[in-house]
């Protein structure tokens, strides 16, 4: 349930934290105001600061909602998730290419069907403000209906999203192929219709270099060039049996990555997810172009893909992003995904403090998509799409965090036992567009 729209300038005093740089690679990576105030201007950010300082600067009348005890994050950014696979979230399957089969494509055959793609994209967008996500790169299905319905419902609530639709002209059931041509076209109107119309940001999706042939990965590569600020994602050496599928598909190519690099589809703005099974090359080859790898956890070891490498890809300083890849991956919730990741780290000998964890989701994620400035922390200016976590959501959580000596402490377990529950609001542009129930009497709720 969203709020009225609200005044001009509103205020919110609470614990605050954002980020300015990676504290992978830099010492002054954050701003914490344990006792802080953020003070929103027509649905940007004016300042973010210490109460103590930013009072004197409001007008008598702006209402500062008390939201202390609370912890104020930049909203999170998924830059990988599925939303046609909303329902088949949690299906069994041994494997990438079984799960493929058995249950993705069939949930997607319905999504030609526009009233099927309105209504799941409403539960979709409810469940991502919910778990206080308020930007993710969205696959849609080959029908260009399933892009309309979930730009048209998002737009409808001003939310800042990325989405397109799949391109696939091989290797899946008829009911889901296009072909290179059409594909291509279809994208071409999507984007016209829709790429900064508002809020929205349209992204070029073949699915991954199995389904698509050499022509429609080279009319992807041209519309990549022809329209460079567009966004553009695929999958990459998310499993062995699709890689070894890949080098007999495309068997001049060095590796995977390659294929993808042959066609022009390296390039800032282009978001790769899983990149498990890469070499150094292909790490290089991310680094040098800024295409970004997007890091699945919870989709990974549930479908047993594989780890990510932390320490060769940051080695290689390729740009890191995180996401759930739901229906992949097991929660739409970016706390659950920190969570994974840490013990994905964890099993690759990396050690990943939350700090790095909560900058990954919110400027970390946003710079892998060009958009630090739009999104991604509070800097004057930026769109006010925040998140106010309580560390009492639980009895676990109340415990554990009153005994938190620093804020690495309270961060980290917020990331290993957050979920929604631990999401008390979600406001996208200023507006508040999620309260969690249970929640409607707080102070802050008003
Ligand atoms: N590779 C190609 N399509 C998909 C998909 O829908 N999900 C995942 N996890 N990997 C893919
Ligand atoms: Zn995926």
């Amino acid at each position: 349930m969203s709020a009225p729209s609200p005044s001009r300038v509103q205020a919110y005093r609470a614990s605050i934290l954002h980020f300015r740089a990676d504290p992978a690679f830099d010492t002054d990576s954050h701003a914490w105001h344990e006792d802080g105030l953020l003070i929103v201007e027509d649905g940007r950010v004016q300042a973010a600061g210490d109460y103590a300082q930013l009072r004197h600067t409001l007008a008598a009348d702006v209402p500062v909602h008390d939201c202390r005890g609370k912890l104020i994050v930049p909203g999170f950014i998924d830059t990988h998730v599925h939303y046609p696979q909303t329902d088949i979230i949690a299906s069994p399957a041994p494997g990438l290419l079984p799960w493929l089969e058995t249950y993705t494509f069939p949930a997607e055959r319905k999504f030609a069907d526009p009233g099927h793609a309105r209504e799941v994209a409403r539960f979709f967008l409810d469940e991502l403000l919910r778990c206080g996500t308020t930007t993710a790169m969205v696959y849609c299905t080959v029908h260009p209906e399933s892009v309309d319905a979930f730009f048209a419902e998002s737009e409808a609530r001003k939310l800042r999203m990325v989405a397109g639709k799949i391109m696939m002209d091989r290797n899946c059931p008829e009911f889901l192929r296009d072909t290179a041509e059409g594909g291509a076209r279809d994208s071409e109107e999507l984007i016209r219709k829709w790429h900064k119309r508002g809020r929205q940001l349209y992204a070029l999706t073949p699915r991954f270099a199995p389904t698509s042939t050499e022509a429609q990965l080279q009319l992807t590569g041209e519309l990549a060039r022809r329209y460079p600020d567009t966004f553009l994602q695929t999958h990459v050496a998310e499993n062995t049996d699709e890689v070894a599928w890949v080098k007999s598909l495309f068997p001049a190519s060095r590796s995977y990555l390659d294929v993808y690099d042959h066609y022009g589809m390296l390039r800032p703005r282009a978001m790769f997810a899983h990149c498990i099974w890469l070499d150094d090359h292909d790490r290089a080859r991310l680094h040098e172009t800024r295409a970004a790898a997007s890091i699945c956890p919870t989709s990974n070891l549930f479908l047993g893909s594989g780890l990510f490498d932390f320490a060769r890809a940051d080695a290689a300083r390729v740009p890191l992003a995180l996401a759930t890849d739901v229906g992949g991956g097991t929660s739409f919730s970016m706390l659950q995904t920190m969570n994974e990741v840490y013990k994905v780290a964890r099993m690759g000998g990396t050690y990943l403090p939350a700090l790095r964890m909560f900058y990954l989701a919110t400027l970390g994620n946003a710079r892998s998509m060009q958009l630090e400035g739009t999104i991604g922390n509070f800097a004057p200016g930026t769109e006010a799409d925040f998140v106010v976590l309580d560390p009492q959501a639980t009895p676990l959580l109340k415990r554990r965090t009153s005994r938190a000596n620093e804020l690495e402490e309270l961060l980290f377990a917020l990331a290993l036992l957050g979920d929604d529950r631990t999401v008390a609001a979600t406001y996208s542009a200023g507006r508040r567009v999620h309260l969690r129930a249970g929640s409607e009497h707080a102070e802050f709720a008003s």
